[in-house]
């Protein structure tokens, strides 16, 4: 008689970006497998699990607010196990404070070992306090479970780690050096992902242009591009993030010639100013990064441009700050992530003297948001009264309205059928607002439903 698994439930607090998003799917799939379920409330659950950002101090903070508001709920349920994982372990002054400051942490565990858990669980449970983060990562272990949260649109990972070392940027000490998964493997993925009903799929990588260079057979990302552009019935593939500096022509030509390869490119400028960029070590200037942009328009006329911009690195000026509002300007983007400059431990930027100060630093990116939300609403106003395919991602009943993408990664939202979900479908843009756009079913579609 096969014995009856102990249905156990697990709430899990996912920050930063899509690399821990798609973490935390495969975090949930080894737990199902250990017949634990998802539950949205702390007070519910047998596994609270904190997936960690390090990129700025501001997350850090609050991961310690959190945990140390969960001591009570311990005291109450003293079999109730907590534990942390993610970027902020892997960084030696966090994983001592976690140690000093939350005793009532069980579990602590890495980004390189995430395939470990069940071990690490068990042991947890038996009332052992668990630490395993491991310094780099092994093999990439493939074929783990996953747990997406999204049946029609999915992550896949195609190279994990940064060898970038931008001076600012903490990524490289936490997440290691940069290891390309086997291209058999990421085609695989998603062929079986695709007879699984996924429609759109978005490779992942700290810098995905520098996919394939470390593999004993090199290879790049544009030709990745191209295998898995031959897969029947997937519709779409969006990458993230790119390298200004790694970008090259193969890639653009891949992006123009490959039908399903989407008109929208996330390419992190940081700073419009030639000496900054230089300061962060991002490997290009101000003029570079505006050729590469008219090289791309020029390929591809309708892409739509999008990118992370830092306001307030160390020696910023006005007049630094001043090329960025002009680059922004210039480039048009469709949307920038900004952030305020965040000092982390151990990068060299952190030491940097000429710190600006925080007032400044959020005058300057009060400005920054304000030019991007007039560009960002002029661009899709632009959008009115064209027909634009969209990928119908759900439907909202209160509403009666379907909600789906462009191929540049606009969200429309069309009132119509619950029943189009799933479906690829030409619409006709009718309004525009700051962040997304209206539309309405084409005739014939309407009338063959
Ligand atoms: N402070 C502020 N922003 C940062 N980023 C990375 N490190 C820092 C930091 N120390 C931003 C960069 C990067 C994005 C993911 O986070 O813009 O592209
Ligand atoms: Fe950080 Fe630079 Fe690597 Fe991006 S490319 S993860 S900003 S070090």
């Amino acid at each position: 008689m096969e014995l009856q698994q102990e249905r156990r439930s697990v709430y899990i607090k996912t920050m930063g970006c899509q690399m821990n998003e798609h973490d935390t799917e495969v975090i949930l799939g080894i737990l199902a497998s250990l017949g634990y379920g998802e539950v949205h409330s702390v007070e519910e659950a047998d596994l609270i699990l904190y997936n960690t950002c390090s990129v700025r101090e501001n997350p850090e903070r609050k991961v310690y607010g959190h945990i140390a508001s969960f001591r009570a709920l311990k005291e109450k349920k003293p079999q109730l196990i907590i534990g942390i994982c993610g970027c902020m372990t892997q960084q030696q002054v966090e994983l001592d404070n976690i140690l000093a400051k939350l005793p009532h942490v069980d579990l602590i565990f890495g980004t390189h070992n995430i395939h470990r858990l069940p071990e690490l669980l068990e042991r947890a449970a038996s009332g052992e306090r668990i630490v395993e983060v491991w310094d780099e990562g092994e093999e990439i272990v493939e074929d783990l479970p996953v747990q997406r949260r999204d049946p029609l649109r999915a992550f896949v990972n195609v190279i994990y780690g940064c060898t970038n070392f931008c001076t600012y940027c903490i990524v490289p000490y936490t997440r290691g050096r940069e290891r390309s998964r086997d291209p058999e493997a990421i085609v695989e993925e998603v062929r079986s992902l695709v007879k699984d009903g996924v429609k759109e799929i978005t490779l992942l990588g700290q810098n995905v242009n520098a996919y394939g260079k470390d593999l004993q057979t090199p290879t790049d990302f544009a030709a990745l591009l191209q295998r898995l552009n031959t897969i029947t019935d997937l519709e779409r593939i969006r990458f993230t993030t790119s390298h200004p500096r790694d970008m090259k022509d193969s890639l653009i030509e891949a992006m123009a010639s490959l039908d399903k390869v989407c008109e929208h490119l996330h390419l992190p400028v940081q700073s419009g100013s030639s000496r900054l960029l230089q300061r962060m070590n991002r490997g290009y200037s101000r003029e570079e990064y505006l050729q590469l942009v008219q090289r791309i328009k020029q390929a591809i006329p309708n892409i739509s441009l999008t990118t992370d911009i830092i306001v307030g690195f160390p020696g910023e000026t006005a007049e630094d700050h001043q090329a960025t509002l002009d680059l922004v300007k210039e480039v048009g983007f469709s949307s920038s992530f900004t952030f305020l400059y965040s000092p982390r431990q151990g990068t060299p930027a952190a030491t940097m003297p000429e710190q600006v100060p925080e007032e400044t630093k959020k005058q300057r990116i009060y400005q920054l948001i304000e030019l991007q939300n007039q560009i960002s609403s002029a661009t899709l106003a632009g959008e009115v009264g064209s027909v634009r395919h969209i990928l119908v991602e759900s439907f909202d009943p209160e509403k009666g309205t379907l909600l789906g993408r462009t191929r540049n990664h606009y969200q429309v939202a069309v009132p119509g059928p619950a029943e189009l979900v799933g479906r690829t479908i030409p619409v006709r843009i009718t309004r525009s607002l700051t962040w997304t756009l209206r539309g309405e079913l084409l005739d014939q579609d309407a009338a063959a439903i």
